[in-house]
């Protein structure tokens, strides 16, 4: 089995993974939300010390479920990139120890990547070619993966779809993260009363753009002041962001199948492919252009290990095993 470990934002996470079958035999993951929302957003010093908390009591967790005996783990698969350089480390250090301790090789992971194979995990076998879209709290793509090679076709050019969520319910005065709150508050909204733009809309560029969307809301909050109704707020913005991201999958779609390259396979992955309207609006547009929708069951859409610990064994099979000494962090590399 191999042990993952992901610790590249504000989640806590070990998983224990078969290499034969890719079943997925342990998995714990400790969320930070509670003590971010304060803040209305992740504090990097904060995440830090929490995963030096937390990760520690996981292990102890992973040692009682294998009865104290390490011995079945063949290789330690850890997040080296993106993500935040101080909560990135800490998953690294336990890496590294374990690694050492155990005599084991370790793989390096990219998390974009772990959050496409969360796709597969529990599955030997994997779908490729496959079109993605990958939205969440730092990113906001188009790829095109291979088992070999991913491409990136698409990306924002300055927030991404889950931060403007975020960003929205900071400034309604609720707590993080702001996906699912906005995404209840929207739900509720008995009336449309607020209209808001759409990003690039009458742009033929394959790109997306979060911060004119997020200054609508800023200004739409201050015109209103006392009579803001939130849900209905909440309802514009989403409608606004999720329809964003439907023209632009539309314009991406059409381009392929003007190549005459139909897409048979695409899938949404990472935190924000949690969001139950984007879900219903891609759904149709697949549908549209006769290809299939790909969606991780939605206790894999947000951070988690066994995410790592499904591409680790892809690595392992390739004995992609990583230096142990020079081993560095990639905070910023969302390279593939
Ligand atoms: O993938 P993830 O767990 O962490 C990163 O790698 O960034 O994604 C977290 C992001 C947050 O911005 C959160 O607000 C967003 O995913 N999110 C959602 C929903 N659930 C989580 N955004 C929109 N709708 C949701 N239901
Ligand atoms: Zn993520």
């Amino acid at each position: 089995m191999i042990l993952s470990i992901e610790s590249s934002c504000d989640d806590s996470s070990l998983a224990l993974t078969s290499i034969k079958d890719c079943k997925l035999l342990f998995h714990q993951k400790i969320s930070q939300d509670d003590a971010h929302s304060a803040y209305g957003g992740i504090v990097p010093e904060l995440a830090s010390r929490l995963h030096a908390q937390k990760l520690p009591l996981i292990l102890e967790n992973l040692k009682n479920f294998l009865h104290g005996d390490f011995s079945p783990i063949k290789a330690i698969a850890v997040t080296t990139e993106p993500g935040l350089s101080v909560t990135l480390i800490e998953g690294l250090m336990m890496a590294k120890t374990l690694a050492i301790s155990l005599h084991i090789p370790l793989l390096s992971i990219n998390h974009l990547k772990g959050h496409i194979y969360s796709l597969f995990i529990n599955q030997k076998k994997s779908i490729f070619p496959l079109s993605v879209l990958l939205v969440s709290g730092g990113h906001t793509m188009i790829l095109e993966a291979t088992k070999e090679e991913i491409c990136i076709v698409a990306q924002s050019k300055d927030d991404s779809f889950g931060e403007s969520f975020d960003k929205t319910a900071k400034m309604l005065g609720f707590g993080y993260p702001g996906g699912p709150i906005i995404q209840d508050l929207a739900q509720q909204c008995l009336k449309e009363l607020y209209h808001l733009p759409i990003p690039l809309q009458h742009s033929k560029e394959l790109a997306f753009s979060f911060s004119g969307l997020k200054n609508a809301v800023r200004l739409e909050i201050e015109k209103q002041g006392e009579n803001l109704d939130a849900n209905a707020l909440a309802y514009a913005f989403q409608k606004s962001a999720c329809e964003h991201i439907v023209q632009k999958c539309k314009l991406y779609f059409q381009f392929k199948h003007d190549k005459g390259e139909g897409i048979r396979h695409f899938a949404i992955v990472g935190g924000a492919s949690a969001n139950l309207h984007l879900r219903e609006k891609l759904q149709a547009l697949c549908k549209k252009f006769n290809t299939s929708l790909l969606l991780s069951p939605l206790e894999f859409c947000s951070d988690n290990a066994a995410m790592i610990g499904r591409v680790g064994i892809e690595e392992y099979k390739k004995e992609n095993f990583s230096d142990l000494y020079n081993l560095e962090i990639s905070p910023r590399n969302t390279q593939f």
